[in-house]
Parts: structure tokens; sequence; C-alpha cells
């Protein structure tokens, strides 16, 4: 992506340095100056970053946990997406993807009040991540949505 769009910035945030390390090295051979991985986790990797300062927010094929005791630490939580709003300039999108029916579902309930769902084509020539790849080769769809932050009225405020 960001060999196809010279002209955005790509941050990465990833919870394992191996992985951070490995994109780093990777976005360096290609030459790219507009690619960072940073270490980060969950919420608490989307603190540092400022108000409305992203304008895409990409959360593809995050980690499901399955299992019902361990669903605590999955990603998407009512936190996370408060920050992820907070992030997002105005206009900005969130698009997700995910092969885990119920964990997609959960995403979409979350995100059912204030926020308005998008095309996902949205014109902008993508490349598949590894994992959306591995699903398309076995003939599987992943679930999506590009999604939008309904913006607060302020009609009827003096
Ligand atoms: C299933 S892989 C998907 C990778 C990639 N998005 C793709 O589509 O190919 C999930 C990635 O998210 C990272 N990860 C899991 N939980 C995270 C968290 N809470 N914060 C940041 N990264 C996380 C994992 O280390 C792993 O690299």
């Amino acid at each position: 992506m960001a060999q196809l769009h010279p002209g955005s910035n790509f941050l990465g945030i990833e919870r394992q340095p191996e992985r951070v390390a490995k994109c780093n090295a990777r976005t360096a051979r290609l030459g790219l100056t507009n690619a960072l991985a940073v270490q980060g986790t969950g919420e608490q990797g989307l603190e540092p970053l400022p108000d409305s300062c992203c304008a895409v927010f990409h959360l593809y094929f995050p980690d499901p946990w399955p299992k019902r005791r361990h669903a605590v630490r999955r990603v998407f939580q009512q936190g996370f997406l408060a920050e992820v709003r907070r992030i997002l300039s105005p206009g900005g999108t969130l698009r997700l993807m995910s092969d885990n029916e119920p964990y997609f579902a959960e995403m979409r309930e979350l995100t059912r009040s204030g926020w308005a769902e998008r095309d996902w084509e949205d014109g902008r020539e993508a490349v598949p991540t590894a994992f959306e790849s591995v699903f398309l080769k076995l003939g599987k769809k992943p679930f999506r949505a590009c999604l939008s932050a309904v913006q607060e009225s302020t009609a009827g405020s003096p």
C-alpha cells in the first residue's frame, strides 16, 4: 500500500517487536519513506497519537480469541473504538476485515450506532493482506465493512 500510494503515510501498530522489526526492515529494503511500524498494543498503542491524525484506519484479521474465557483479549472493544474515533479525521474511515463471523458480528454490534457504512470500494488501489491472501486462495470471502464516524450534531446547542 505504501508503494502504491507514495503521497500517503502509513503507520502500522503491532504488538510483537520482532514483527515490527521485520516490517521496518522490509520498508527500508524497498526504500520507502512513507511507512513505519511501531510497537504498541490495542487501545494503549493509539493513545500517543494526536486527534484527527488518521484518514483511514485498517483493522484486518484481528486475533479472534474464539474461546469464551479469552474474549476479553480481543482488541476491538469500546475503549479501542473510542480511540479510533478520536484519531480519525472528519470523514475518515475505519476498515474492518475478519474471517471469524462471531467476532465480526460483535464489531458490527459495537459500531451499530455512531458509525455509518460506506462503500468498501473507495477508489484507492489496495493489496490483499497476508491473511486475506490465504482466505482468498481457499475460495473464502472474508467479512468486511468500511465505516465512518457520524459527526455529533450541534443542532440545538446554544
Ligand atoms: C491474525 S494477524 C493479522 C495480520 C495482518 N493484519 C493480515 O491481515 O495479514 C494479527 C496480528 O495482530 C497482532 N496483534 C494481536 N493483538 C494485538 C493488539 N492487541 N495490539 C496490536 N497488535 C496485535 C498480532 O501480533 C498479529 O501480528
